[in-house]
């Protein structure tokens, strides 16, 4: 072995010693939990109940103290920090959307970098060309060690901010070659529809804009897109990852494959059933839907081989999801229970490797 060979060989030893995720251990591994960066003033728009948004702000912009604190106190091993909604999804320029993008996963690398043993990332890319969001995915991925990306559901384009991209069309293809070369996630997260789509279809009753109805509806939309325009065919290995206990699509599976069968002859591509990608390619994460019943349902209908707990700090507080999560000793089997918590996100984040 050549002396640059052995030098190599040896940091990769310094580098797997410092972090050995086992089965042993009883920390979580949480996914969905949103950062800030000052430059984007959209992702502090509505403080949920309990938080003043100058509180919102202010834990959005922490990774160091009150965020790590609170993992420390709640049992969390470790936590994959991304931009809060709409983050570049937002933003209607693709120059501005594509500059952001790097501005934004530089300063993450920057932050967590003391800290990769407890914080990791998810890029965010401008999703208007899908050539750049694949070289930049490409370059946080092998420079910047992150772990996937996150995108906050379709990107808003045009020049009056009301041309929708949803990444189920061909020209993502691109795009989705380079994710599963790289072979890491892509968490589908949320965010709000433009005012044009928002006010039609709110205004009636305004409390049911954002997480309440609107941000599942929405995204569940684009999900369904991406499964009934075959891009879990043309791309088998795949892995996208949906907060929120499935953005309610698995409660509908039934029905909604009697009607899309019904359809097949007008054209749609989908070779399988929707069900089916949720045991192929999708994951999903408990982020903000604490039910337990609704757990066990999608234990038996997709397995607990897909299920991740997070959370969704800050919008939820983590000590509401930890203690949730504790308490389902009473429901799953320890080896079960260890799964939801860390095992699986071991495996899918390939922490060991
Ligand atoms: C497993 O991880 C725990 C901490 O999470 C550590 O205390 C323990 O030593 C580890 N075991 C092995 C065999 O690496
Ligand atoms: C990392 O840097 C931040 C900001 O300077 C600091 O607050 C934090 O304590 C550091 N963490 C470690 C583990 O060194
Ligand atoms: C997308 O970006 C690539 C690489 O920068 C470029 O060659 C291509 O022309 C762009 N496509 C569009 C439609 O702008
Ligand atoms: C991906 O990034 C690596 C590391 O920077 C680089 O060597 C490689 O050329 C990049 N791949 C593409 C397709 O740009
Ligand atoms: C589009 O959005 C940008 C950024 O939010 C804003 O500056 C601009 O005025 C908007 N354009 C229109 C036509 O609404």
């Amino acid at each position: 072995m050549g002396p640059i060979l052995l030098v190599a060989f040896l940091a990769k030893i310094a580098f797997c010693a410092a972090r050995v995720w086992n089965d042993t251990g009883v920390g979580t591994i949480v996914f969905e939990e949103a950062w800030a960066i000052p430059e984007l003033p959209g992702s502090f728009a509505v403080a949920p109940v309990g938080q003043t948004g100058g509180e919102l702000a202010a834990n959005l912009l922490d990774v160091h103290n009150q965020r790590l604190r609170q993992m420390d106190e709640n049992g969390i091993d470790f936590m994959i920090l991304s931009c809060a909604s709409p983050c570049i999804q937002g933003i209607s320029d693709p120059k501005v959307a594509a500059e952001m993008a790097v501005n934004v996963n530089n300063q993450l690398a920057n932050q967590i970098a003391n800290n990769t043993f407890r914080f990791g990332g998810f890029a965010a890319l401008s999703m208007h060309n899908a050539t750049e969001a694949a070289l930049e995915l490409n370059r946080t991925v092998k420079d910047l060690g992150f772990f996937g990306a996150l995108v906050n559901d379709y990107q808003q384009s045009g020049p009056n901010n009301d041309t929708l991209l949803y990444y189920d069309q061909p020209e993502y293809d691109i795009f989705w070659q380079m994710v599963t070369d790289l072979d890491v996630p892509v968490y589908f997260h949320p965010r709000s529809n433009i005012p044009e789509i928002a006010d039609l279809e709110f205004d009636h009753a305004p409390w049911l804009r954002g997480p309440a109805q609107e941000f599942a509806v929405t995204l569940s939309t684009h999900i369904l897109g991406l499964c009934t325009n075959g891009v879990f065919d043309r791309f088998p290995k795949l892995k996208i990852i949906v907060g929120h206990l499935g953005e309610r699509i698995p409660s509908d599976f039934v029905r909604i494959q009697d009607l899309l069968l019904r359809q097949t002859a007008q054209g749609m591509p989908m070779q399988r059933s929707v069900s089916s990608y949720w045991r192929t390619n999708i994951f999903e994460t408990t982020s903000g839907n604490f039910a337990t019943n609704l757990l066990l349902f999608h234990k038996l209908e997709i397995g607990l081989d897909r299920i991740l707990f997070s959370i969704d700090y800050p919008y939820v507080t983590i000590p509401e999801g930890s203690n949730w999560v504790n308490s389902l000793t009473n429901v799953l089997r320890p080896e079960e229970l260890l799964s939801l918590k860390r095992g699986l996100a071991i495996d899918l984040l390939k922490l060991n490797d």
